[in-house]
């Protein structure tokens, strides 16, 4: 991989959430380590009236709450904090931008832009950027989600952004790719000879997909309100990890082989009829319950008003190529559930013929778990003969053979995603990043399910907090004979 590191970072948002806790921390964590470009100036902005000493003073302030203590050397932090400027700007208004274009000066040696803003502000930043000159050639552009609320929107968006950016300076975050255990699924895939023959239909009974949140609204009413779980988490997150365990195995590690091949996955997804969505989708808000051993209200009681917005949802999704033909993926997400736990479960054919049924013995069939946070393991579940005579038959248990990357890689501090990704948009490697044909096939699958939601009227069914969601989401499952992996 070649790499064409830019001269200058341009942040905006710089004094939102997200500068706060990821970016920030993930830029000092890069610098710390020298890994950023010497000399690379990193202007942050937003509308906020900062100034350069006041910006710093805000990043340290970041950096204070959000380094963990074995990070936080001051003198690192010291030169990080000389590498940031900063400039006031309203994306909404045409004459900010010429202020910026000054700040930001020659952009010759390379300029890397991250836009983490509302999507209505998308199209006025582009013109804005392009009139001072601030997207030729040498300028790239990092696009933080929601990118649009719908297939839509997010073509608007889209078109709004390719008249200044071609795909090739268009990087769109998403930021599971940037974990380390996500990208792991390809190491495991692609990196070992024994699962390739059993990665199909004939090996794999079905798929389940969790990402189960304990935190409920946060402070993100006003975006939240308008998104719901499946476009804040399903479009994205779920869909990017079922690429990467569905896809078909890439050529090389590289932007174009890897996208090719989710963005093929993606158009395989069978979009479902209004009449498939109340079968195949659960959704659900929560109400009060207990979560993290405390008491805490519901999705509506935090919102203050009514809402028929889902804070959940649960999927029974199909692939429809050779390799998938009829194993369901399940997929789930949800904000308040009973542990915080991001997984991919596959779950194996039963063997064809069992020679222990004569003698007692019970076989399960086989089950890899791949956990992505918060622990970092992956699981297989095999059976084995329970020590004994066997006088009385014969006793099988399934037990873990356990990987556990935690252990494994204890020595290695595990980055942000963000460190990552920022990084990479920095050096220009698109690989990790989202390309306009998979977004908008992730929407096509996401804007049937909710076409179907309008057409039946559906509503989402209160679950307790710090369960894990409906019952009916168990009986999405269980009507296949599956039950979700959960312990
Ligand atoms: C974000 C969603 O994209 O991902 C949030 O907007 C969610 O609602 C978050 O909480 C989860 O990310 P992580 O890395 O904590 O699993």
């Amino acid at each position: 991989m070649q790499r064409n590191p830019v001269a200058k970072l341009l942040l905006f948002g710089a004094t939102g959430d997200l500068a706060r806790r990821m970016l920030l921390p993930s830029l000092f964590g890069l610098h710390a380590d020298g890994l950023l470009p010497e000399g690379l100036a990193i202007i942050g902005s937003a509308r906020t009236d900062h100034d350069d000493a006041k910006f710093r003073d805000f990043a340290k302030q970041a950096l204070d709450e959000f380094l963990s203590d074995d990070r936080k050397d001051e003198s690192a932090i010291a030169t990080f904090l000389d590498r940031l400027q900063y400039q006031a700007a309203d994306l909404s208004d045409g004459k900010s931008f010429p202020a910026l274009a000054k700040k930001v000066g020659d952009v010759a040696g390379g300029l890397a832009i991250y836009l983490s803003t509302a999507p209505s502000l998308f199209e006025a930043a582009i013109t804005g950027l392009e009139s001072v000159g601030l997207a030729g050639d040498t300028v790239r552009i990092g696009l933080e989600k929601p990118l649009g609320y719908d297939l839509a929107s997010s073509r608007e968006i889209n078109d709004a952004v390719a008249v200044a950016f071609p795909e090739d300076r268009t990087y769109r975050i998403d930021h599971y790719l940037g974990k380390e255990t996500v990208q792991n699924i390809l190491a495991l895939r692609f990196g070992n000879s024994f699962f390739e023959p059993v990665w199909n239909a004939r090996g794999i009974d079905n798929v389940q997909i969790t990402i189960a949140e304990t935190v409920g609204l946060e402070e993100r009413a006003g975006y939240y309100e308008g998104a719901g779980a499946l476009r804040d988490m399903v479009q994205n997150h779920i869909l990017q990890l079922l690429a990467l365990v569905a896809m078909e195995p890439p050529a090389r590690f590289d932007g174009t082989a890897i996208r090719d091949e989710k963005a093929k996955l993606f158009r395989s997804l069978r979009l479902m009829t209004p009449e498939e969505v109340p079968h195949c989708t659960v959704t659900g808000q929560y109400e009060e319950g207990a979560s993290g051993g405390k008491i805490v209200g519901s999705y509506t009681g935090e919102l203050g008003k009514p809402s028929a917005t889902e804070t959940f949802v649960a999927i029974k999704a199909h692939v429809d190529n050779w390799r998938w033909q009829g194993v369901p993926f399940y997929l789930r997400t949800g904000k308040r559930m009973a542990k915080r736990r991001s997984e991919i479960a596959i779950q194996f054919k039963p063997v064809p013929h069992s020679m222990f049924s004569g003698r007692g013995g019970l076989l399960q069939p086989n089950t890899l778990v791949i956990r992505l946070q918060p622990e970092e393991y992956v699981q297989l579940l095999v059976m084995a003969k329970e020590p004994g005579l066997d006088r009385d038959g014969v006793r099988l248990r399934e037990v873990p053979l356990n990987l556990s990357l935690d252990a494994e890689f204890a020595g290695s501090r595990r980055r942000i995603a963000y460190e990552r990704l920022l990084l990479d948009l920095i050096e220009g490697d698109q690989t990790l990043f989202v390309r306009r044909d998979e977004v908008e096939a992730q929407w096509a699958f996401v804007d049937a399910i909710r076409e179907g939601w309008t057409a039946n009227g559906t509503k989402p069914k209160g679950y307790a907090s710090g369960s894990w969601g409906p019952s009916a989401a168990i009986a999405l499952t269980e009507r296949g004979g599956v039950t979700w992996q959960d312990d």
